[in-house]
């Protein structure tokens, strides 16, 4: 990770609108949180793409062949990589994620469950350039990039994202990788705002952690969760707004918020398969096979060069 006085959070607060990254959601307790979600009845895609996974794992396991170097970006929890090893048994599972001592823990937890498999954690932010250990085989790899998590950078970056898996992939390799399809606007609000708060608590977080960061005093009771869909960019939209006027100061800055001032958080981009698709060859994956459910709210696509 690099070592920095995480001066991209302190920019992106003096902007107009401010923005906070999405991947500073991911503190020990965001990531906890996160876990609450995928389990919300709102919350359509782990569910969906577990089903997805499950429904068609033979064909899958047979895309993507046995004995691979399985290599996870955002493990978290490392639960998609425990149901994948159980399919395509790896020699090895290399598991990246900004939020290394949860990953760490979880990881652990893989090996004694897979005895034999060289599984190891790798705490960096995917966001940068990717260093693996040298020892990490070349040949045979399938990155695995699953929960429609490409959904939170914006197309131009997305783009950069795959291109980087492309190259840690390597000539012979995959790519398997979850996506949010485009739907019904209603089931897809409720899905970033469910009546549980839960969502509203896990956006807020991200205010509790960057104080942690950068020595901010944010109150995060004054802030509220908004959540919509932008159909003119197709992405759900998270954003906190200032319930009052705010007046907020960090390590070497401060920053004044009117009342209904929003901070943007996140976009989750909802792509159609052809469009994704395109956007894979663009990447070096000319070739791609995609499974979906019967509604088509979710889909699973794997990618070769
Ligand atoms: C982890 C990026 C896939 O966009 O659905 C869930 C994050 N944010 N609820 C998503 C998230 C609010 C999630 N991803």
């Amino acid at each position: 990770m690099p070592d920095h006085g995480y001066d991209d959070i302190k920019h992106g607060l003096r902007q107009t609108p401010a923005s906070i990254s999405p991947k500073y959601f991911y503190d020990q307790r965001g990531s906890a949180l996160f876990e609450a979600i995928t389990r919300l009845p709102e919350y359509y895609p782990t569910r969906t793409e577990n089903a997805l996974m499950h429904k068609h794992a033979d064909a899958m396991a047979q895309a993507v062949g046995q004995g691979r170097t399985l290599i996870e970006l955002g493990a978290g929890n490392c639960q998609k990589a425990r149901a994948l090893c159980r399919l395509i048994r790896p020699a090895g599972f290399v598991g990246v994620d900004i939020s290394a001592d949860y990953l760490r823990d979880a990881v652990q937890g893989l090996r004694r469950d897979f005895p034999g498999l060289d599984a190891r954690a790798l705490g960096a932010d995917i966001t940068q350039p990717v260093q693996l250990p040298a020892d990490v085989p070349r040949s045979g790899r399938l990155v695995f990039y699953p929960g429609s998590s490409i959904g939170n950078f914006d197309p131009p970056h997305a783009l950069q994202l795959l291109a980087q898996m492309r190259e840690l992939a390597g000539d012979d390799g995959g790519l398997l990788i979850g996506i949010d399809l485009p739907k019904d606007i209603a089931v897809l609000e409720a899905a970033y705002d469910d009546a549980a708060g839960v969502t509203a608590e896990f956006n807020r977080n991200a205010l509790t952690h960057v104080n942690r960061l950068i020595g901010s005093d944010f109150d995060v009771q004054q802030w509220q969760h908004r959540a919509f869909f932008n159909a003119g960019d197709s992405r759900i939209e998270m954003h906190l707004e200032a319930s009052t006027p705010v007046h907020v100061r960090w390590v070497g800055g401060e920053r004044h918020f009117g009342r209904g001032e929003r901070i943007h958080t996140e976009n989750s981009y909802k792509y159609a398969v052809p469009v994704f698709t395109d956007m894979l060859a663009r990447a070096g994956f000319s070739r791609a096979q995609a499974w979906t459910d019967e509604r088509g709210w979710f889909a699973m696509v794997h990618a070769q060069p």
